[in-house]
């Protein structure tokens, strides 16, 4: 098995990201590496360019986001910890891959169509070809699964795409160069929705900071955050069915359930029939729980700068070492003379 996983360095690591796919990392970690297998998890500095962004912001969010993921329980010895810039043979693979991807099938992406909205015109050329730099980052490793959120979903199925084509149009039936990558999707945290709109995913970009709870969040902050989520006068169902038409109570749901390693149903035996006042301080509590040793570790290992950026040396080091060979044989397969 071969894991790999990506997340942008854009600002604070935030609870979708943690139960969407960071704790599935870290559990993949322990559950593979015991294996024999290999886990490589990456900043995506390269797609953080395909925003607006401030260069000096970049950098110190970089090395944050690898004390995040560190503090996490991502283990640099055991797992290839390393951002993409400096392994170049991603911006290479992504290039020979633009010859096999699509204009309709990236025409078809939804969070280009969301990030781009109306201003197409105005958008990057790397946000348009942000899952083409995606499907190179997973298929340069011969990645098998893929931790994601649900968000993730449609630009993996992209990246099996490409490698289908490129298999079908440039390599002999019997010998396919890439490998399908499947994604692995958590049931309960899938898709974490904002604390203030049931609707919306959580997300890094929401200008309310109440509508996430992130990493670095005070006990106090969290709890406050827990206490004003929206959510609506009904006490909790006993049954699950009841939650869909009640997004922001099956949210709060959810997260419970994902926090506490149970499952809805297992969350409303105990707390179905009781009103949010009750559930709630529950819910606070369990995070600060949880929480509040990650972000102690993380508090203390992001003093260290020079730590973090040896943590990604060596691990950009080890990640050139695999994707070296696959380029050579990409570009090779593709007819490219390199002397
Ligand atoms: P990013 O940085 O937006 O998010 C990192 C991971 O967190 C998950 N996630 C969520 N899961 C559940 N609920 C939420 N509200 C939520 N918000 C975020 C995302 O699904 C993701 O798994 N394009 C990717 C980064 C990337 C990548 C890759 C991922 C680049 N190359 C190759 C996998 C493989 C992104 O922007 O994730």
């Amino acid at each position: 098995m071969r894991i790999v996983s990506g997340i942008q360095p854009t600002g604070n690591l935030h609870l979708g990201n943690y139960l969407g796919a960071i704790r599935n990392w870290v559990a993949m970690q322990d559950e593979v590496s015991a294996q024999g297998g290999q886990c490589l998890y990456f900043l995506a500095d390269l797609h953080a360019i395909s925003m607006p962004h401030t260069p000096a912001d970049l950098a110190a969010n970089t090395r944050e986001m690898v004390a995040a993921l560190v503090a996490c329980g991502i283990d640099p010895d055991r797992s290839i910890l390393f951002n993409q810039a400096q392994v170049p043979q991603h911006a290479e693979l992504q290039w020979l891959l633009n010859g096999t991807a699509r204009m309709g099938w990236l025409n078809r992406m939804t969070q280009w169509k969301d990030k781009a909205g109306k201003n197409r015109e105005g958008a990057s050329v790397a946000l348009f070809t942000y899952p083409v730099l995606q499907a190179a980052d997973v298929l340069l490793y011969g990645a098998t699964h893929v931790p994601v959120g649900d968000d993730q979903k449609q630009h993996l199925e992209l990246a099996r795409d490409i490698a289908q084509k490129f298999n079908n149009d440039f390599c002999a039936p019997d010998a396919p160069l890439f490998t399908l990558p499947a994604p692995f999707i958590p049931p309960e945290a899938a898709r974490i929705m904002s604390l203030r709109d049931g609707t919306a995913k959580m997300s890094k970009s929401d200008p309310s900071d109440m509508s996430r709870i992130n990493m670095t969040d005070s006990a106090d902050t969290i709890m406050q955050k827990v206490r004003k989520a929206k959510t609506d006068p009904e006490p909790l169902p006993a049954d699950k069915t009841e939650l869909d038409a009640r997004p922001e109570a099956k949210n709060l749901v959810a997260i419970y359930a994902a926090m506490a390693g149970s499952n809805v149903d297992g969350v409303l035996a105990t707390f179905g029939g009781e009103g949010f006042g009750r559930f709630k301080p529950a819910l606070g509590e369990l995070l600060v729980e949880k929480l509040g040793p990650i972000n102690a570790r993380f508090l203390e290992l992001r003093e260290d700068r020079e730590a973090l950026d040896a943590i990604l040396r060596q691990g950009s080091e080890k990640a050139r070492a695999l994707a070296v060979p696959m380029l050579g044989r990409t570009y090779a397969a593709l007819g490219l003379v390199r002397g």
